[in-house]
């Protein structure tokens, strides 16, 4: 009957609907138990970085099949780079997170020391020092210098204050001292507007947490240009694109246009976040460049 065929299809709906809270209390417990085994100063985790640590780490286990190309073609670039170095004392990787993109036991078997550089260093970071005793450290580092002061004017910053403290920071040596290579991996869109949107100013001020990002990667790109004798090798996230379902361009963002960049030595899509991770009719796709800078002879 019409009816009996109305209330299984509701049953069903409810226990997908139960499933379905189910499991997303589920990540959510499991997300929360991460932020609380990652290691960093307190005012990053003010400035949301454990937070946005945690939703890549579960991005990246829901999106596994469809980050795999992206994560493929940054691990070989920056073997590619590692294959142009002339001496192997230290590499060193910026924003190494959980090392999804970067070829960590390569590296170690190449390098005297490999220095994974984060703000948040993970659990699975110190897995990988741990497969690598003496050769492999992971180390607690701010690329942009700049957060534990924005962290202490958090509550009544504004937008010139803010981008001020990224302009006048200094984040220093490299961590482990002169590297031979660097690498910044995928973490310069990411430097100044993940603290930029979590100052209660750009709840109100929409500009905030880009001129920040900008203003943060201009600063990281000149620090990297410092490191004249090491090989430099920077992932960046170029570009944000909405692909509609039969895959027409429907929004473009450019990430990296102010910023002093010549074209990139590689560039390729990351199929962010396919239908339906990020909405039902939208996929989410990154273009992503690499360059690869070698030092002068
Ligand atoms: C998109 S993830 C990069 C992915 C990472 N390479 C991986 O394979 O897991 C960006 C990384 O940059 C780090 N990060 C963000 N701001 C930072 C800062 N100011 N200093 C150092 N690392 C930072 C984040 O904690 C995050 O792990």
């Amino acid at each position: 009957m019409p009816g009996d065929w109305f209330n299984v299809r509701t049953r069903a709906r409810f226990g997908r609907d139960v499933v379905d809270g189910v499991s997303m209390v589920g990540r959510m417990i499991r997300e929360w138990i991460r932020t609380l085994r990652a290691q960093c100063p307190p005012w990053a985790r003010q400035l949301d970085l454990v937070y946005e640590h945690a939703a890549i780490a579960a991005r990246h286990r829901r999106m596994r099949t469809a980050w795999q190309p992206h994560l493929a073609r940054s691990r070989e670039i920056v073997l590619e780079g590692a294959g142009r170095c002339t001496s192997f004392g230290r590499a060193l990787v910026i924003g190494a997170g959980d090392c999804l993109d970067v070829p960590v036991d390569d590296l170690a078997a190449r390098f005297g020391e490999v220095v994974l550089a984060d703000i948040v260093v993970s659990p699975v970071a110190r897995a990988l020092a741990r497969r690598h005793p003496g050769r492999v450290r992971c180390v607690s580092w701010d690329a942009t210098g700049a957060l534990e002061k924005l962290a202490a004017v958090r509550a009544t910053v504004v937008s010139a204050g803010a981008r001020r403290i990224f302009e006048e920071a200094d984040p220093g040596p490299p961590p482990g001292g002169e590297p031979d290579l660097v690498v910044s991996a995928n973490c310069l869109s990411q430097l100044g507007l993940v603290p930029g949107h979590a100052l209660p100013a750009a709840r109100v001020d929409d500009a905030l947490p880009d001129r920040c990002g900008t203003t943060a990667a201009k600063q990281h790109l000149a620090w990297l240009g410092q490191r004249v004798g090491a090989v430099r090798v920077l992932l960046a996230d170029t570009a944000r694109l909405d692909l509609g379902p039969d895959g027409r361009e429907i929004k473009r963002e450019n990430l990296l246009a102010r910023l002093p960049l010549r074209r990139p030595d590689h560039a390729w899509r990351w199929n962010l976040a396919p239908i339906p991770e990020y909405s039902p009719d939208i996929a989410r796709i990154h273009e992503v460049g690499a360059w690869i800078d070698v030092p002068a002879a």
